[in-house]
């Protein structure tokens, strides 16, 4: 069928549209977390040991490193309060957008590395309530964190979601500290 001159294009549905691609963001964020756990499940785990110097033990360097992702992604939150005027007393000055995506990108790479190692060496287990918690959680953390990639550029989304996203990987990743450097650190003491 040819469409009449004089006739208006259809505008597509915004919401449909932005509801669509939310669901295939979701869809993505799930593969990625699956993939991850079923990899971490079926792998026959490595136990390879990589230290470094002036670090006491493997456990004690990523135990640092995903306290630093934590503290950048807590960073990360303060720092979208305020892009959101949601602190009272405190306009956004203009840095602050530059500082919002580089905690993100920070809290990300420093957290990269200790979830490969996790991975590889360790795997997916289920030995305990806490190590359950914390693999499930190192999963979502990396599920949660590529839908929220993803939906960042959608400008059809309600304006809730990007937060609400946000609120969810910082959850997921505060969740797999505790689980394991709070942990650590609480069992072996504070140490390099
Ligand atoms: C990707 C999914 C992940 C899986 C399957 C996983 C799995 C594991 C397992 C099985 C352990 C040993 C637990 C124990 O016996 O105490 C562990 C430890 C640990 N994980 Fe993860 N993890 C994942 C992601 C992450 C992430 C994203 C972080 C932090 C950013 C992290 C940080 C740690 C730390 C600090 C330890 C304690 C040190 C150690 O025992 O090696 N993990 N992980």
């Amino acid at each position: 069928m040819t469409a009449q001159p004089g006739a208006s294009a259809p505008v597509p549905d915004r919401a449909a549209s932005g509801a669509a691609k939310l669901v295939v963001a979701s869809l993505i964020g799930a593969l990625v977390a699956l993939t991850l756990g079923i990899y971490g499940h079926l792998h026959h785990p490595t136990g390879i040991a990589i230290n470094i110097a002036g670090f006491s033990s493997p456990g004690s360097v990523k135990s640092w490193l995903a306290t630093g992702a934590t503290a950048f992604a807590l960073v990360q939150v303060g720092s979208a309060l305020v892009m959101y005027g949601k602190v009272p007393r405190i306009t956004a000055p203009s840095w602050i957008g530059g500082l919002h995506r580089w905690s993100g990108r920070i809290a990300f790479l420093l957290a990269v590395p200790v979830a490969v190692h996790c991975l590889y060496a360790l795997g997916f287990q289920g030995y305990s309530t806490r190590v359950l918690i914390h693999s499930l959680l190192g999963c979502a953390f990396f599920g949660a964190f590529t839908v929220k990639m993803l939906i960042l550029p959608q400008r059809q989304l309600p304006g809730w979601m990007l937060p609400a996203f946000g609120a969810l990987v910082f959850t997921a990743l505060t969740g797999v500290w505790l689980s394991s450097a709070y942990w650590f650190f609480s069992t072996f003491g504070i140490k390099r």
